[in-house]
């Protein structure tokens, strides 16, 4: 059984720039080994975060991200069960936009499938989130 997480949560005040990309590049290579695709983007004092793949393995990260001290203030938005990924793998290191440029979601980044019920929502929160620099 496949599963999609999303959140948005408040980057602890003391995380430098470092930290974050540390934080993108463990995560990034520990969910392409174990086959969890989605994303993970850091926005003026924001994360957002997207999870798929085996359900099991999803809720167990998500208990462990939850208590990372490295954030707080979690808001899910999806967590359900899912037929489908919307993305090739898992991307971290990624930038939001800057000033009044159109918002460009890469096309090798999630799968333009409009038979997964849960695309509209991932593609939505994303656009979102990228539109918030
Ligand atoms: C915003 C945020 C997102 C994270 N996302 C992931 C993730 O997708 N995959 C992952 O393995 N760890 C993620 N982590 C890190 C985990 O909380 C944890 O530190 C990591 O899995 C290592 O755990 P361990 O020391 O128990 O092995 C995230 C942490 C934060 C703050």
């Amino acid at each position: 059984m496949n599963h999609i997480i999303s959140y948005v949560s408040t980057a602890s005040k003391s995380l430098s720039n470092s930290d974050i990309k540390e934080l993108f590049n463990f995560v990034e290579e520990f969910n392409n080994k174990n086959s969890i695709t989605g994303i993970l983007m850091y926005s003026n004092g924001n994360f957002f975060q997207i999870l798929e793949g085996d359900e099991e393995t999803i809720l167990v990260l998500f208990e462990k991200i939850k208590k990372d001290s490295r954030h707080y203030d979690i808001i899910k938005m999806l967590d359900k069960e899912i037929d489908t990924s919307s993305f090739f793998k898992y991307n971290s290191s990624f930038t939001t936009r800057l000033g009044d440029q159109p918002i460009q979601i890469p096309e090798n980044l999630i799968k333009q499938n409009d038979q997964a019920e849960h695309y509209k929502s991932t593609y939505y929160l994303l656009q979102k989130f990228m539109s918030h620099p």
